[in-house]
């Protein structure tokens, strides 16, 4: 398996200074105190420090994580890594599992399942903006360790879906227009995963998934607050992000009188 993510590093002063720069791009990379040229950072191994101008830097490899948070160019509102792995594991992904994902909007969350689901698995995701198609390749290329992602540049609900889903995700402003054909894209048991922002919307999502026979597993939201590494003044971090979205977990039930 090709690594591709192999191909940044994190350069940091372990203070306010944080970035992914790409070394498949040869132009210099700029720090704080001036440009250094490519060639001498790719010199660096990654898990080591180096001096540049009198100040230290250290040179991390980069992780799916900080790729998402740090390099991704972002264009709609994404699912932060801290929903992410609990996502993975409400809707039980694994390899060789079959997922689907609505809408693609970044990448940030199919390049998690990708992950996740390995080279026997498969990503089928639906992204109905045309114009997001470029920003979702350039995003992805560097995340397929996997040739393991379906894109489809159109609405969900123009799509002939393969069905035999074993969990699907949606991440759209109006889930309930599409939760009849998810469910029918589901295996019975398979498992639906929801993101909304709003009280609003949470409640209206809660009244049709009961009307469309979904039995509802969980509802929650994550926060995560981070911590200052000094042992002399052990202390939160001063920001937090305060809201992302609520989670809602459900599971497609089959009918035993409607039959296979
Ligand atoms: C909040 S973004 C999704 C972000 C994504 N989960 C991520 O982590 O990068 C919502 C996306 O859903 C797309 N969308 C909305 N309705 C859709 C539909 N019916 N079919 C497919 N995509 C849709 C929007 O264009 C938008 O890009």
């Amino acid at each position: 398996m090709e690594k591709r993510l192999n191909r940044f590093r994190i350069v940091t002063d372990g203070k306010k200074f944080k970035k992914v720069f790409d070394l498949d791009d040869p132009g210099p990379k700029g720090l704080p105190n001036g440009m250094i040229k490519n060639e001498d950072l790719e010199k660096i191994d990654a898990g080591s420090i180096f001096s540049f101008g009198g100040k230290k830097y250290f040179v991390l490899p980069c992780s799916l994580q900080e790729y998402i948070m740090e390099f991704m160019q972002r264009k709609t509102q994404i699912v932060y890594p801290k929903e992410a792995g609990y996502i993975i594991l409400n809707l039980d992904i694994s390899p060789g599992k079959k997922v689907g994902e609505a809408g693609t909007g970044t990448g940030a969350l199919t390049a998690v399942f990708s992950r996740a689901v390995g080279d026997k698995g498969s990503v089928y995701t639906f992204e109905k903006r045309k114009d997001f198609a470029e920003i979702i390749q350039r995003n992805l290329e560097p995340c397929w360790e996997y040739d393991n992602i379906h894109f489809h540049n159109h609405p969900l609900q123009e799509a002939e879906l393969p069905g035999d889903f074993d969990a699907f995700f949606i991440d759209m402003k109006y889930p309930w227009e599409v939760l009849n054909i998810v469910k029918d894209s589901l295996k019975p048991g398979g498992r639906l995963g929801l993101l909304l922002p709003t009280t609003n919307q949470v409640t209206r999502i809660i009244s049709t998934l009961q009307a469309e026979g979904y039995f509802i597993n969980e509802i929650s939201e994550i926060l995560r607050r981070g911590y200052k590494p000094n042992p002399e003044r052990f202390r939160p971090e001063d920001l937090m992000t305060g809201h992302t979205g609520y989670l809602i977990f459900a599971c497609k039930i089959k009918n035993s009188e409607e039959g296979s």
